[in-house]
């Protein structure tokens, strides 16, 4: 591959990739998608190793991120659970990602605080890939969301998505909307009660780029015109109070009966894990790809970031 202008660079932000990077990504995973499906694996990254650094909980990013390394034929160092860790010790996030860079070839980091992920790359002398900052970024996750839009649709531009639940703490929806402005014609929706409102600084960021933005708390009315519904979690782990959360950890629930109005060609997108904003009858409904093919992506397109990031 000529110019391969990802290689050795991290992950941090979505603000980092344009168009070009956003396709040879997206060829890379398809490349991915034929492997995993005709061979299972391959030897790519034979004799790298990545650390897979978790601060926060998460199952499947993990999960994928392990999966791509060993169907890329990497080695990993997995720590999950600092608890077990020297970060109990008192350990900083600088000394740790320095450790474990001198090991590896390439750290994924989930981390509770915004920046963490900027601040492991200005100290370690490695790859540091951003698999969630607290309420920041999470742009792998991003990728593949858009991956599993382009796919679908056969591209981005021109389509109305509705992002519906916690626009103030979901990551995944602060990534996803900086990645869709690259597009044209997009309509972005923000649904969320109003105190879950998307950021104004990122809100900023989009209508400068030309971007249609629309905001409201009720959501049945856009399903018609909607092409992708983008359904999230209330993010209870970064509510001070609990009684807030509990006031707005229902707001939005996806049926099939309020699915009756939704676009039949549409399709129905959450990252996963869900805890009862979609009911367990709408993974029955065609447009439902959250469990399917989103997840699935997801293991393609990180397989293809380790390989532009670890290979030349
Ligand atoms: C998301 C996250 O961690 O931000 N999960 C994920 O990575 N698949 C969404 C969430 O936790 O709600």
């Amino acid at each position: 591959m000529k110019n391969n202008s990802l290689y050795l660079s991290d992950i941090l932000s979505v603000d980092q990739f344009s168009k070009a990077d956003i396709a040879t990504i997206f060829a890379t995973a398809k490349k991915m998608e034929r492997i995993v499906k005709t061979k299972g694996a391959t030897d790519i990254l034979k004799g790298k190793i990545i650390t897979a650094l978790f601060y926060e909980p998460s199952s499947r990013t993990f999960g994928s991120f392990v999966t791509a390394i060993q169907r890329l034929g990497g080695g990993f160092i997995p720590i999950q659970g600092v608890q077990f860790s020297s970060v109990v010790k008192g350990e900083t996030l600088s000394d740790t990602v320095r450790v474990f860079a001198s090991f590896s070839d390439a750290i994924v980091l989930r981390h509770p605080e915004v920046g963490s992920a900027k601040i492991a790359a200005e100290f370690a002398n490695k790859p540091i890939i951003n698999a969630g900052d607290g309420v920041g970024e999470h742009p792998t996750q991003a990728l593949l969301d858009l991956f599993t839009i382009t796919n679908h649709f056969g591209k981005a531009d021109k389509l109305t998505i509705t992002m519906a639940g916690d626009m103030l703490n979901g990551r995944t929806v602060h990534s996803l909307s900086k990645l869709l402005s690259l597009y044209r014609g997009v309509t972005l929706n923000f649904v969320s009660p109003d105190i879950l409102k998307f950021p104004r600084e990122i809100m900023q960021k989009l209508t400068a780029r030309g971007m249609r933005v629309h905001e409201q708390e009720r959501l049945v009315d856009l399903l018609p015109a909607t092409d992708v519904l983008y359904v999230t979690r209330v993010q209870k782990e970064r509510f001070s109070d609990l009684s807030s959360y509990e006031k707005v950890k229902h707001h939005y629930i996806i049926t099939p009966e309020l699915l009756k109005s939704f676009k039949k060609t549409g399709i129905v997108m959450h990252p996963l894990p869900r805890v009862g904003e979609i009911t367990m009858d709408v993974d029955l409904d065609r447009r439902a790809v959250y469990i399917t093919e989103q997840m699935r992506n997801g293991m393609y397109v990180r397989m293809a970031l380790l390989r532009l990031i670890l290979n030349r």
